[in-house]
């Protein structure tokens, strides 16, 4: 079980209040002591019953209940973190003024951990200038808003302004346990194309040759640049059913080829390139149109031919002034050790054979790194620095990887 924390989950009135049940079902699994406070309005959408059902905890929205224990002061006092799920535009702008005139808005003003918002709203409330200024002040101010999800809203209208999904919420609250200062809003105007998941290489309309990349680092490497301020667009192979992170452009893929020219089309837009993506170096000669029979023959070999490296290929075009906008390329390697070497001398190599200016290491084998949640690493640099990546959850990870880009296009 993970340190238990003393969460506040903070709940205000739109349609989406139901999701935050989500919400506080998985911090209470995760170990945690959260406690639901909704505004009067929340308790329209959900009643008190289901928080304190779910929390364990008495669900109160006024500052003029159990006075004795002054909870309006108390409760942000005594938490690790806030979460607020979801923030409506009436919260921010209740946020931003200081108010503290229900038990959700007094608990702001007094917490001093990290303050988590996920907004939901329409999508014209959410580019409102009223609103546009009350996310930008209180990511002044240190708290965490994050990028609202595309998609469906309520009715029939659709746009940014949903609610990330729950697990992404948790997420990044998680991350905020373990590194509190993970998502400063530093990124705005970089412009960010990530790669992640595995390719498919087709033999026939059923069968492939694929791998056992997760896509779980390079997603969580393009959720923490766009809750950074980035602009990132991901270019996703298989990846066992990931959420799509919210406010990421994700363009799906199924081959090395299709990669490529993903890759090759984003790419003179794009100020950093990030390569998690596990490419297929080979695929099959022939693609059959039809689905290949067992017959009664032998089973014939494969023919293989080679894909292109897109990374080798990224770091040539730049060099020959097709990427003016690039200033920074990311590879990833997953490496074992062998008789020529360990995972470290492995890397080093594929570095400088590569020419990108950073390289992500992790060593694999044994249950390591696929598929897994925590993972550990280095980072190399081309300027010859090395640093070890503590283990942690791969969301942790990757914000010490956005640390390091970040540095990189500084720098
Ligand atoms: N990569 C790529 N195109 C390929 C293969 C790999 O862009 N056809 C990128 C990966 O996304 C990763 C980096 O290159 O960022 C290293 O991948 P890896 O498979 O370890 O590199 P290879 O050059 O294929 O090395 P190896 O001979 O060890 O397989």
């Amino acid at each position: 079980m993970t340190d238990r924390k003393r969460i506040v989950v903070g709940v205000a009135g739109g349609i989406a209040a139901y999701k935050a049940c989500t919400v506080v079902r998985q911090l209470t699994e995760a170990g945690h002591e959260v406690k639901v406070v909704p505004t009067e309005s929340a308790l329209k959408f959900v009643g008190a019953a289901t928080f304190e059902a779910l929390s364990g905890q008495p669900v109160h929205t006024g500052v003029f209940e159990s006075v004795h224990e002054v909870p309006h002061v108390r409760i942000g006092q005594q938490a690790d973190l806030v979460v607020v799920a979801p923030a409506t535009a009436d919260l921010l702008a209740r946020a931003v003024a200081g108010r503290a005139d229900d038990l959700l808005t007094g608990t702001l003003l007094t917490a001093r951990c990290p303050v988590l918002f996920a907004p939901a709203m329409h999508t014209e409330m959410w580019f409102h200038p009223a609103t546009v200024d009350n996310v930008a002040m209180l990511r002044s101010r240190g708290a965490v808003v994050l990028e609202p999800a595309s998609g469906r809203l309520t009715g029939a209208d659709t746009g940014p302004g949903r609610l990330p999904e729950a697990e992404e919420i948790t997420t990044l609250a998680g991350l905020l346990l373990e590194r509190p200062d993970a998502l400063p809003y530093d990124l705005s105007g970089v412009k960010a194309l990530v790669t992640a998941g595995g390719t498919r290489e087709p033999l026939d309309p059923v069968r492939f040759i694929g791998n056992r990349s997760s896509g779980k680092q390079g997603y969580a490497v393009a959720r923490v640049m766009a809750q950074r301020g980035a602009e990132v667009t991901l270019v996703a192979g298989n990846t066992s059913g990931l959420i799509d992170p919210a406010g990421v452009n994700v363009v799906h893929i199924g081959s090395a080829t299709q990669l490529k020219e993903a890759v090759t089309k984003l790419a003179s837009e794009a100020n950093v390139l990030v390569m998690a993506a596990a490419v297929a170096d080979f695929r099959p000669a022939q693609v059959a149109t039809a689905k290949i029979k067992k017959g009664a023959s032998e089973p014939s070999s494969i023919e293989l031919i080679r894909n292109d490296d897109v990374l080798a290929d990224a770091v040539r075009a730049r060099a020959e002034g097709q990427l003016p906008n690039m200033r920074a390329i990311v590879g990833f390697a997953a490496e074992t050790g062998d008789e020529n070497g360990d995972v470290l001398f492995h890397a080093r190599a594929k570095l400088k054979r590569k020419g990108c200016e950073m390289l992500v290491v992790n060593a694999v084998g044994e249950g390591k790194a696929f598929e897994v949640d925590h993972n550990d690493g280095w980072m190399l640099g081309a300027d010859g620095t090395e640093t070890a990546l503590e283990h942690g959850s791969k969301t942790l990870m990757a914000s010490r990887i956005v640390d390091a880009i970040g540095a990189l296009l500084n720098g």
